[in-house]
């Protein structure tokens, strides 16, 4: 028996996979396309493991992915694979349609040709778990209730509207062909191997580099933030208990303004890593053009998830943002290897460096 891990270089998968391995002995088969946000060195910790397979492949791959299923027998898939970052969903949409709605249809399909297949019992207890985020749901006013399961999907941009359609396929498949499926639509996720491209690394390490932090529009649109290790544990109890068919909202209840975030990084960083002229990384603060359809407010009501399967979050805020930057201080060896090359490339074309 084995679990099946795609996107499994990427930051949420790879904390995953470190995760799982902790708290399972189960086999994984982590699989990844490889693409400029996968990388290796977030699974370096467990290479040598038994426990653990690396498979070099695009979720699109049938002919891969339908033998991997057979060979090692695999009770569940976990669906991490994506295009993720909503400014490259801006400028360049294609990868967005191509792995997040053709590569899950193809997927879906790998996995109900290996299904249909199974005895009676191994049939009952297969899982198919698709990860997705509430960026679904659209843009919430400042007094909206939070999304809950029931709101209506209103995606804003390529990557969000490419994430809705993949939730759709993988709701078909249950109703459908009666794939047993669970899907989890959680909030913006922080902490180790966060690749560099988004708001809180990205700001960490221009922080260091004496760069600017970029602040879209006026800093004052909300996000909800959840440490990546809650999230993780949030899907293994889905996983092992979730209701099929079904769909869990995972969140922190940490809604923060972008501006808040980044002065909260800049107070952190003060205290750990002083500037050598004693001023405060806050100066390097500067306002920047907005981002297109930019969404004001995301905020999860997770009530379903705690109620009926009893998870809470285990950080707040305050502690799990000071672990993420005491990780990237202690861990300049992968920043410097992720922040090279393509890496670069789209700093300067996003940014006009
Ligand atoms: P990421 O961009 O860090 O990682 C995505 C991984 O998928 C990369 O390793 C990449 O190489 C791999 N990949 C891309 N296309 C592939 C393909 N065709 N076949 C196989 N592998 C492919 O993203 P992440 O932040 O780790 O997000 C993981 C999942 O969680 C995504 O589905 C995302 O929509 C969802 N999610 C993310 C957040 C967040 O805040 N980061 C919040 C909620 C949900
Ligand atoms: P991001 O980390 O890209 O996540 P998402 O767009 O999926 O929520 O962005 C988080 C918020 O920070 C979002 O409102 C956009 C904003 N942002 C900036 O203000 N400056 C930046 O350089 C980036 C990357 C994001």
């Amino acid at each position: 028996m084995a679990i099946l891990v795609t996107g499994a270089a990427g930051f949420i998968g790879g904390n995953f996979v470190l995760d799982w391995l902790a708290h399972h002995d189960e086999l994984v088969i982590s699989l990844d396309k490889l693409t400029y946000a996968g990388n290796l060195e977030n699974l370096a910790s467990v290479t040598a493991n038994p426990r653990h397979i690396f498979v070099h492949s695009d979720i699109a791959n049938s002919v891969v992915i339908s033998e991997l299923l057979a060979k090692h027998q695999v009770r569940a898939v976990l669906n991490f694979a994506a295009e993720t970052h909503v400014d490259r969903s801006i400028t360049g949409p294609d990868e967005f349609i191509q792995t997040n709605i053709v590569g899950t249809f193809k997927l879906l399909e790998t996995v109900r040709t290996y299904w249909s297949n199974l005895d009676e019992a191994a049939k009952n207890e297969f899982r198919f778990l698709h990860v997705s985020t509430d960026e679904v749901y659209g843009s919430l006013s400042k007094n909206d209730p939070a999304f809950s399961e029931t709101n209506r999907y209103e995606p804003n941009s390529p990557y969000s509207a490419s994430k809705a359609a993949s939730d759709h396929l993988v709701r078909a498949y249950h109703h459908t062909y009666g794939l047993p499926v669970l899907t989890t639509n959680c909030s913006n996720n922080y902490g180790p191997y966060h690749f560099p491209e988004k708001l809180i690394p990205l700001c960490i390490l221009n922080a260091l580099n004496g760069k600017n932090l970029p602040i879209y529009g006026d800093g004052q649109q909300i996000r909800d933030w959840l440490y990546v290790t809650d999230h993780c544990s949030a899907i293994r109890r889905v996983l092992a208990r979730g209701t099929l068919g079904e769909t869990y909202n995972v969140g922190g209840w940490n809604e923060k303004a972008n501006l808040d975030v980044v002065n909260t990084l800049c107070t952190i960083l003060d205290e750990l890593q002083p500037r050598a002229d004693g001023q405060s990384y806050s100066t390097q603060i500067t306002f920047v053009k907005d981002r297109a359809g930019h969404d004001r407010r995301y905020a999860i009501d997770a009530t379903k998830l705690e109620r009926e399967l009893g998870w809470k979050p285990a950080e707040t805020f305050e502690t799990g943002i000071r672990k993420t930057v005491q990780w990237y201080l202690a861990n300049q060896q992968w920043v410097s290897n992720v922040t090279s090359g393509a890496y670069r490339d789209w700093v300067n074309q996003q940014y006009q460096a």
